[in-house]
């Protein structure tokens, strides 16, 4: 006889999943004390994509909202997602990187630390837990749901009881994908139960539309905690409702105690925040999509995925890469798809879709964990794919970030230097996101819009900054009336209407080297009056967080730099002169 305890995600992964983690502090501190008040196991705040958006995006300091979240929620833990060695960003960091962060976190106001691995390799989590542990936090440890010919609930079980050995206090089943049926959470968490002794958290996402299922089944077989959003964020990519998982429960053994009165206030208020972010919510994600019980692209994934494609002019490739996925997914060894292999298989499964031949383009991030820098694959790497990068070069066999050079001195002189830090935490900002953060921290970045913000602009006739492919609806308030309107595309890649995006020169220029992708520009590899040998890496271009570098197609003497760094670039537009 359990009674189940819930943890509410909407404050992060639900937009994660649903709004790509766009929801701002503004909008979830007017509703902090009541959440506070419902009796929540815990409150997930952080973490994820959540510090990435919001200097990338949002212009917004993480760890303000952290601290604010903490000042209006007293009583409840709040709740981070940390990516164990990855910490919040989408590679390894060194040891005194991690145990900084995860200090400062504490420090901040977390609680609890949900800490996964990808790979589900422990040795990429025990820095991160042991020193969660010493601050006194709850551990949850994390496995990575996963289904694959080599993933049974003996491997699961394992695993669960070499977190246990690192004194977490309890298991979290993390099915990202939405994909673990009811059949399987119960022979799962009772084996875990019976077999590991610590609490269970299942954490699900209703993707494929078997989570609520799932959620009875893992009562009866004496989960602990259940995972869910509030209605207005639950659903599809998202979680399950937490107002309907309460009102399931009521009156059961597993009745979680919560007042549903008091939840459907709150829900109301998400109703308002939810129209306000209507504009970036895709259908997609909202949707159940059961083709996620073969391609098993988790929340977060498939929404980014979509706005990626849009970003490339590439949805009518959609269907081609979703079936691209489990291939590529089963060369690299079958890793569960959850940040960052989730962005790792993408991004290669987009590559080979779009350059028309597999593998003919391998990012940086993709060579990196074929060479093991991201820990031990579930499985062998296809092995003409191993051979193709490692070359004469030998796997990494030893704990990955043991490779990894102490960073936290030399970052914080660089950030002293860049005259960035405003307090102690801006240097771990920095030591994460060295690209983004700068400007960031210099205030110099600027709050992506949404479509309210736009309504004055259009009045005023200055024209609308629109971000192509994800803002084609605008509500315009004229004299206090409102009406949406429409933008259509008028040709590839064109907005009908005004951007302030500066646009380098076409592609048709003498010995032009053109980008293959639409991306930001990270670094340039020459400068100008360099001479250049066919093949020389040139560029480096962002896309997709992934880095690709450019090969000059030709040998010659960089005449003119079209582009700087930082700059956004689209495929096709000419970088640089070469001839
Ligand atoms: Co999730």
């Amino acid at each position: 006889m359990t009674q189940v305890a819930i943890t509410d995600t909407t404050l992060r992964d639900a937009h994660q999943s649903l709004i790509a983690t766009r929801m701002r502090t503004r909008d979830m501190l007017p509703i902090a004390e009541k959440l506070d008040s419902v009796g929540f196991f815990s409150l997930e705040v952080w973490g994820g994509a959540t510090f990435d958006v919001c200097i990338r995006f949002l212009n917004e300091d993480p760890w303000d909202r952290l601290r604010s979240l903490a000042e209006e929620i007293r009583e409840t833990p709040l709740q981070m997602l940390l990516r164990g060695q990855n910490i919040v960003g989408y590679r390894h960091y060194p040891d005194d990187i991690v145990i900084k962060f995860v200090e400062k976190s504490a420090e901040n106001g977390i609680e609890i630390f949900r800490i996964f691995d990808a790979l589900n390799d422990i040795r990429n989590m025990e820095v991160s837990i042991r020193t969660a542990k010493k601050t006194g936090a709850h551990v949850q440890g994390t496995i990575s749901y996963t289904i694959s010919p080599v993933h049974t609930i003996e491997t699961f079980v394992t695993f669960a009881t070499e977190l246990a050995s690192l004194d977490c206090d309890s298991i979290c089943i993390k099915d990202m994908a939405g994909l673990i049926s009811p059949h399987a959470a119960y022979d799962l968490i009772k084996t875990l139960k019976d077999e590991v002794g610590l609490p269970v958290d299942l954490h699900s996402h209703s993707t494929s539309g078997m989570a609520p299922m799932s959620y009875m089944a893992a009562c009866k077989a004496g989960a602990d905690i259940l995972d869910t959003a509030f209605s207005p964020f639950a659903g599809g990519t998202s979680q399950p409702p937490t107002e309907t998982v309460v009102a399931g429960l009521y009156g059961t053994p597993y009745d979680t105690g919560l007042d549903l009165a008091l939840l459907t206030e709150i829900k109301e208020y998400f109703d308002g925040v939810k129209e306000k972010y209507r504009s970036i919510l895709d259908p997609v994600s909202e949707k159940i999509d059961t083709s996620v019980l073969i391609h098993q692209i988790p929340g977060g994934m498939l929404s980014n995925l979509v706005s990626q494609l849009k970003e490339q002019d590439a949805m009518d490739r959609y269907d081609d890469v979703l079936k691209e996925m489990p291939k590529v997914r089963e060369d690299l060894g079958y890793p569960p798809l959850v940040t960052p292999t989730s962005q790792i298989v993408g991004t290669q499964a987009v590559l080979n879709v779009m350059m028309g031949e597999r593998y003919k383009v391998i990012p940086k991030e993709v060579r990196d964990y074929v060479r093991g820098i991201y820990g031990r694959p579930p499985a062998p790497i296809n092995k003409q794919l191993l051979a193709k990068v490692l070359g004469d070069e030998v796997a990494v066999t030893c704990r990955p970030a043991d490779l990894l050079p102490p960073e936290l001195e030399m970052r914080t002189r660089e950030a002293e230097e860049l005259g960035i830090i405003g307090k102690e935490e801006d240097i771990l900002t920095y030591a994460i996101y060295p690209q983004i953060a700068p400007k960031f921290l210099r205030g110099e970045a600027e709050e992506e819009k949404l479509q309210m913000a736009v309504a004055t602009a259009a009045t005023s006739g200055s024209g609308v900054h629109a971000h192509a492919g994800i803002f084609n609806k605008f509500k315009v308030v004229v004299d206090g009336e409102a009406f949406v309107v429409e933008v259509e595309p008028t040709g590839v890649g064109e907005m009908a209407v005004a951007t302030n995006d500066a646009k380098p020169a076409p592609a048709s220029v003498e010995g032009g080297i053109a980008s293959n992708m639409h991306g930001m520009v990270l670094g340039l590899k020459v400068t100008k009056g360099d001479a250049v040998e066919e093949g020389d890496v040139v560029a480096v271009i962002e896309a997709m967080k992934m880095e690709n570098n450019i090969h000059s197609p030709h040998s010659g003497i960089v005449r003119e730099i079209f582009v700087s760094e930082g700059a956004t670039v689209g495929a096709g537009d000419s970088l640089m002169s070469v001839y």
